[in-house]
């Protein structure tokens, strides 16, 4: 049965044949049962992303209401990814320049200890992308786990489901992560580019709080998507039979084959302050669009789509191929049963991300 809707296509087995006729044949419509608009062909998608009306947050709640007031909503409305401030595209100019200068640590020993049962992979998921990327800033090694943890409780209370346990875990995990990165920001081992990138915030006029939030930022963004797509290359491995670690060049090419056939972010989201026109069609404000950035990808498959595109366009896509092709290695090095674990999954019932879970017995969500 080929899936019901777009939302429902991100976990489902083989949703591909269904998104190429989705950008072919609908590239453009409003879904009534889901009470959104999708657009699915690169044409339509670029359009939604070039306008200055279609918001990265709806209007009238910029933050997740659940989340405030509190240390948990102060971060997430502190995000680049969040809003579209004019402060975000000076930040967003600033922390891309430091994601590509900042010199690429060897990660040898940067990786948590892997546990290689099917509920210790699903953990080593989540974790490993954080640990890589605390390990890329620099961070002491002896913070990479709490890192870890913190982001893990702090995406745990996005949900609008989220309980008022969740809620006041994420806002602890905030504190912490917001103080943490102060701290580092002042602290002498914070390396020659994170001082620049201070330097040229205080110049632009960024305060220290909101580069610190956004440090934390990119822990936050490299979590989900990283283990969407390690889990992915993971799958792949296994569905062509790899029992040992690959050397680097080829963990590097699982992992690009991976992202053009089996992607980790399938779909972003645009929310309308005032009314666009996108191929002819009249979209009224308040609307909310889904962009189905895999479907888009199969009529350009050259072009990474997974990755977002224009203003808010993803600044860690090296990082994220970088970190994937090194966590897989590591979790296979430790024994994990690659063709087992690929012969019995589903996926994270999330909205965008296709993040598989091989401990089929446990609850769905992280
Ligand atoms: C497989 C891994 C990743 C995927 C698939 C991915 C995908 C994306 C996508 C689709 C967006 C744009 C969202 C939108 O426009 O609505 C985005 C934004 C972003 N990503 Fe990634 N990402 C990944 C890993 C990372 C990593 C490792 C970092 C850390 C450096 C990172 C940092 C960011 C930031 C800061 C933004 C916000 C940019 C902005 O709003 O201007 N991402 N990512």
């Amino acid at each position: 049965m080929p899936p019901t809707d777009p939302i429902a296509a991100v976990t489902h087995a083989d949703p591909y044949p269904y998104y190429a006729a989705l950008a072919r044949e609908r590239p453009l419509y409003h879904d009534d049962t889901l009470n959104l608009w999708v657009a699915s062909s690169p044409q339509a998608i670029t359009q939604v992303l070039a306008h200055p009306a279609a918001r990265v947050r709806p209007p009238a709640e910029p933050v997740p209401r659940g989340l405030c007031p509190g240390p948990a909503g102060a971060l997430f409305g502190r995000y680049v990814r969040m809003n579209d401030s004019a402060e975000h595209a000076r930040l967003k100019t600033l922390l891309r320049a430091y994601i590509d200068s900042q010199p690429a640590p060897d990660l040898d020993g940067a990786w948590p200890l892997p546990r290689i049962d099917a509920a210790g992979v699903d953990r080593y998921l989540t974790l490993a992308p954080v640990y890589a990327q605390a390990a890329f800033m620099g961070l002491p090694p002896d913070v990479h786990g709490a890192c870890a943890t913190d982001i893990a409780d702090f995406i745990a209370a996005l949900p609008a489901t989220a309980d008022a346990a969740r809620i006041e875990r994420a806002h602890r995990a905030a504190e912490r992560l917001q103080a943490r990165m102060l701290a580092y920001l002042h602290a002498p081992q914070a390396g020659e580019t994170l001082r620049r990138l201070q330097q040229d915030c205080a110049q632009a006029g960024i305060g220290m709080d909101l580069l610190a939030a956004n440090l934390a930022g990119l822990l936050f963004q490299s979590c989900e998507a990283g283990a969407a797509l390690l889990g992915n290359a993971l799958v792949l491995a296994g569905r062509r039979g790899l029992r040992q670690a690959p050397p680097p060049d080829a963990a590097r090419e699982l992992v690009a084959e991976t992202l053009r056939i089996d992607p980790p972010i399938h779909n972003t989201r645009r929310f309308l302050a005032d009314e666009i026109t996108v191929d002819g069609q009249r979209i009224p404000a308040g609307q909310t669009v889904l962009l189905v950035l895999a479907a888009a990808a199969l009529a350009q498959p050259d072009t990474p789509w997974t990755f977002g595109a224009l203003g808010h366009a993803c600044p860690g896509q090296d990082l994220a191929r970088r970190h994937a092709a090194g966590a897989l290695a590591h979790l296979l090095r430790a024994g994990a049963d690659a063709p087992a674990l690929a012969a019995s999954h589903r996926y994270r019932p999330l909205p965008n991300a296709r993040l598989p879970l091989f401990d089929c017995a446990k609850d769905a969500h992280p």
